[in-house]
């Protein structure tokens, strides 16, 4: 078992070592990080059963949208990993929104249900808002509701939205200092880019928005240490937008002309300047499960 370790940190340390020779940015490794995550958190479920504490988590799905399909069945898994119970709903496409709001309140009453995902998007029919306003804010585990966002932008106690969250953790965990630093955000989404710049503030970053109305976006990105990309658009940031040495974590996820998954980042371009960056895949994508993962052990502590 150690033998069979040993070619693998070998090889690790060569790529590592490769890396730094060519001046080439360091890869923050959010396969691994989220494993740690999803680790620790197995632990602390196993010891919350042995005093008797089982935590469940319900996830709705409405339609079969096939990307919703592979997101759901993912985190079904996931908590099967870490010893939660998932309570999977799949309702036909057909279903009404009284009835989904009908489910969503019999959930909220049911105490062996800890967290309610609803996998967005929902059919046109439903009206996103309600459904999300619907979900108590105790079992609020993607950090949707607008009592979870209030909570945040006035550094109150409550749940935040996973993938911003999941970006945190990836900076802190692999050593990136935020307090002070210059952040800027591309996008201003209500599940990442807006709770993103509030995160880096609440870690006393010098924060930025900017969107597709931002009046010289280069010269704006390239004022940033930290560079947060959630612009939607394949490949659009290129080293052009980055300042040398900066840490660049990559939101997207695209396939590209050869079919390849790509993020919002020219990764070949923009690895040559950045001290760091995510790759995708295995960068931020990763961590969004850990930290609804994290979220629904959070609730049933609540
Ligand atoms: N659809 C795409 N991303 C998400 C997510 O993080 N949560 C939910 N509920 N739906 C999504």
């Amino acid at each position: 078992m150690i033998e069979n370790d040993f070619p693998d940190i070998e090889k690790i340390l060569r790529k590592m070592t490769n890396r730094k020779e060519k001046n080439m940015a360091r890869l923050i490794d959010g396969k691994k990080i989220s494993q740690q995550i999803k680790d620790e958190l197995k632990e602390k479920v196993a010891a919350m059963k042995s005093e008797g504490k089982e935590i469940g988590m319900a996830v709705i799905q409405v339609g079969n949208d096939p990307a919703s399909s592979v997101y759901v069945g993912n985190k079904k898994k996931a908590c099967e990993y870490i010893g939660i119970r998932s309570e999977s709903y799949e309702l036909p496409e057909e279903t009404t929104q009284e009835e989904l709001i009908t489910l969503i309140g019999k959930l909220n009453d049911d105490d062996r249900i800890h967290g309610i995902l609803v996998q967005l998007p929902v059919p046109k029919h439903i009206d996103e808002d309600t459904v999300i306003k619907a979900i108590s804010p105790r079992k609020d585990v993607d950090g949707f509701h607008p009592q979870s966002v209030g909570a945040l932008s006035i550094g109150q106690k409550g749940f935040v939205s996973c993938t911003p969250a999941g970006i945190i953790q990836l900076l802190k965990r692999s050593n990136v200092d935020i307090e002070g630093r210059e952040c800027v955000v591309i996008g201003r989404s209500n599940i990442v880019g807006k709770p993103m710049a509030l995160l880096l503030l609440r870690e006393n970053g010098t924060v930025t928005v900017t969107h597709s109305k931002t009046r010289d976006l280069k010269e704006v990105c390239r004022r940033a240490d930290i560079l947060v990309v959630a612009v939607g658009r394949p490949k659009m940031i290129d080293a052009s937008y980055v300042k040398e040495g900066a840490v660049v974590i990559d939101v997207g996820i695209h396939r590209d002309e050869n079919n390849r998954l790509c993020g919002d980042v020219d990764f070949e371009s923009v690895e040559q300047v950045a001290s760091a960056i995510t790759p995708v895949p295995g960068g931020v994508g990763p961590m969004t499960i850990a930290m609804l993962m994290n979220n629904c052990v959070e609730a049933a502590l609540l």
